[in-house]
């Protein structure tokens, strides 16, 4: 006779890996801890135990450990949805974002720090901010236009609906600094742009309203501090957690560099 209910290999296998990641298990979050404002305090990892609820994210674990067992941990968050580009850390070494990472995706010792390359404010927190503002004021992150007239009462511009799509995927970007804390090159060079200056490089050039040429763009990004300072290694696109094409804008952009070099 036929069993009325079956299932098969595949299902069976993901029964098993499903009541794995269900099972409540004790973690073990190793977290550099270092106040630089502090003049006792010294770089060290501490140790925080906690049972590991379903669909418990990192963001949660170190709330719980804040709440619970040490008021006096520092780390960032605003939107605990992965927009915010806040709460970037070393999550086992790699760059991440606590809010989207889930612990049962993590062996039970999870090791946290601070994101290399930005200033540290303490503990888990850095200044990505100052970063960010200074990387922007140096490539000048706005539309150059000789259109200075403000209109309020005119329709806005219209555009292509793929050229805009294109525009929207490199503005994807939420500033979390994960590609630069992967980067060998912003590592050892203070001023370099990192992927995510030139992908926004990239997405000022393919602005129609952007009146700035190749050779404008050249001086911001001709250099070593810019494009030609990239290794091409690609640990920023490795690490990116919206999934930017970050290797594609950097050859392309590298491509129209090169060319303006040329002329
Ligand atoms: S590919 Fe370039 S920008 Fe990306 S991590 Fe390597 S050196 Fe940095
Ligand atoms: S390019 Fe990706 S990794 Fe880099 S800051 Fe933007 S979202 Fe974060
Ligand atoms: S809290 Fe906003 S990205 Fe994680």
């Amino acid at each position: 006779m036929q069993p009325v209910f079956s299932l098969s290999k595949r299902s069976i296998d993901q029964l098993e890996t499903d009541i794995i990641h269900t099972d409540k298990r004790e973690l073990c979050l190793r977290i550099l801890r270092y106040n630089p404002q502090d003049p006792d305090s010294t770089p060290r990892f501490q140790d925080y135990q906690l049972e590991q609820a379903h669909g418990m994210t990192l963001f949660i674990a170190l709330n719980e450990i804040r709440e619970l067992q040490d008021p006096g941990l520092h780390f960032d968050f605003v939107c605990r949805a992965g927009i915010c580009g806040s709460c970037g850390m070393l999550i086992n070494g790699k760059p991440g974002l606590a809010c989207r990472t889930l612990t049962e995706d993590l062996p039970a010792l999870i090791t946290l720090a601070p994101l290399p390359v930005f200033e540290l404010i303490a503990d888990l927190s850095v200044n990505t901010g100052k970063w960010m503002r200074a990387m922007s004021e140096r490539l000048e992150t706005w539309i150059h236009s000789e259109e200075v007239t403000l209109r309020l009462g005119d329709l806005e511009q219209r555009m292509e609906p793929a050229l805009a799509r294109e525009l929207y995927e490199l503005d994807r970007c939420i500033e979390c600094g994960c590609c630069i804390a992967a980067c060998g090159t912003a590592h050892m060079h203070a001023g370099f742009v990192g992927a995510m200056g030139l992908n926004k490089i990239s997405r000022f050039q393919l602005d129609p309203r952007d009146d700035r040429s190749d050779e404008d763009l050249y001086q911001l990004v001709g250099d070593e501090t810019g494009v030609f300072g990239c290794k091409t290694l690609l640990g920023c696109e490795d690490s990116c957690p919206k999934n930017l094409s970050l290797a594609t804008q950097i050859a392309w952009l590298r491509r129209r560099m090169v060319s303006v070099a040329l002329r």
